[in-house]
């Protein structure tokens, strides 16, 4: 692979197709964009205009067949992401798909099985906070043992959403084309993180209610998790919040710490609680020596280098320093090295088994065992549960 540019197609031209464009063309050693393909014939012809796409179509086969692409970002809707993940690894191309990285745990395991069959495949799921130097920075505080034992941890993720949000797009914040509402869509970056900081789940327990948002799924769910060793998480997430609000807060033995910003953060607090401002500083110190800030993309250097392009007329492409930048670039990375990706089936697998395990703790009002497997009565999607057949089998008395 070195020395030559990867072909890049991008299926799927809505609202994420631009932060994967410029992250492909900030990198213009490693990667060319090709094609775009997208349903909607507009959106596709826009998207080849606004990012310098070689190429648009409406049908993503024939982005697959071709022999200058080598790598494909997925950008649809999390209802079509298992199939077309699964079409782009039986063509041959490695796959960088969106977030959930399915609706459901059976389209996971799809996935999880044709990226075996093809192992020289590279696939990826972006959860751009695990490239993000903050939540790597507190992970590696955590397991160095700065905090001590990590204890209880505290994740609240509240926006609002418009209700125009859900009615624009047919099938939006439903279980078939979405998965769920505000746990799978906008809390799975924070599941995703709470189990990359605490470890494994093995314990789980939700309620959920859909109180102010014309959707099907969930606005709201408060849940509890309990990991492998002991420690405990508490979940909070809205979308009818009035304050925006996206924080894991972790209490450890001997220090907590308090992570702040959304995934579109350009930068993370991480305020220290210890006792005493040396012990503080001997931990914020220790971390940032392990994991610098990057720099910082609202700098005088980086203003003046944006303003430059716009006297000169040219596209202002930020560099790969936060959001999908950094992740986009490291799968591109582990396609020259060969692997491993940066968020492998397996790994994308574990928040969406997470959120499952929360809805059907919802739906049967008990506390669910991880981990899920093809028994779970949610493996198929909340509409398989519901089926008479799927019924949970009543107790003797
Ligand atoms: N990582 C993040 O922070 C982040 C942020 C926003 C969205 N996302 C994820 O990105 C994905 C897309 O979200 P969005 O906001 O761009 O949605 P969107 O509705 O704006 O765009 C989706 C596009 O996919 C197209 N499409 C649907 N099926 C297709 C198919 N079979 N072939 C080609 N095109 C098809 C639609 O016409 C639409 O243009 C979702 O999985 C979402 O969860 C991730």
């Amino acid at each position: 692979m070195a020395g030559k540019t990867l072909g890049i197609g991008v299926i799927g031209a809505g609202q994420i197709v631009r932060r994967h464009a410029l992250a492909y063309r900030a990198m213009p050693n490693l990667a060319r964009l090709v094609a775009v393909a997208d349903i909607d014939p507009k959106r596709a012809q826009a998207a080849k205009e606004q990012y310098g796409f070689a190429e648009a179509c409406t049908d993503h086969r024939e982005l697959l067949g071709r022999k200058d692409i080598d790598a494909v970002s997925i950008c649809t809707p999390a209802g079509s992401h298992s199939a077309l993940v699964v079409e782009a690894i039986e063509a041959g191309k490695h796959v960088l798909c969106e977030k959930p990285m399915a609706t459901t745990l059976a389209q996971a395991d799809d996935i999880v099985a044709a990226a075996d069959r093809h192992p020289d495949v590279i696939v990826s799921f972006v959860f751009q906070l695990r490239s993000d130097p903050t939540h790597r920075r507190i992970g590696w505080l955590i397991r160095e043992g700065h905090l001590g034992r990590a204890l209880v941890a505290k994740v609240c993720v509240r926006l609002r959403k418009r209700p125009e949000y859900y009615k624009s797009v047919p099938g939006r914040g439903s279980w078939k084309s979405d998965g769920g509402g505000v746990v799978v869509n906008q809390a799975i970056h924070q599941l995703d993180a709470l189990i990359m900081l605490m470890g494994r789940p093995v314990r789980a327990s939700a309620v959920m209610n859909t109180f102010v948002q014309p959707m099907e799924a969930e606005d709201t769910l408060l849940g509890w998790v309990e990991f492998e060793g002991g420690a405990l998480a508490s979940l909070d997430c809205s979308v009818c919040a009035q304050k925006k609000e996206f924080s894991i807060d972790i209490m450890g033995e001997r220090a907590g710490v308090r992570l702040t910003g959304d995934p579109d953060s350009q930068k993370f607090q991480w305020p220290i609680f210890a006792r005493g401002s040396a012990a503080k500083k001997a931990i914020q110190k220790a971390g940032l020596k392990a994991f610098p800030a990057p720099p910082d993309p609202k700098s005088k250097m980086a203003s003046l280098k944006k303003t430059i392009a716009k006297i000169r007329k040219k596209e202002w492409i930020p560099p790969n320093t936060w959001g999908h930048g950094p992740h986009v670039q490291e799968f591109l990375e582990s396609i020259v090295a060969g692997g491993p990706a940066p968020v492998p089936p397996q790994e994308g697998r574990r928040s969406l088994e997470l959120a499952t395990a929360l809805y059907e703790s919802a739906k049967s009002g008990t506390i669910v065992e991880l981990p899920l497997g093809s028994d779970c009565r949610l493996y198929r999607g909340m509409d398989q549960y519901e089926s008479p057949d799927r019924a949970p089998t009543p107790v003797p008395v």
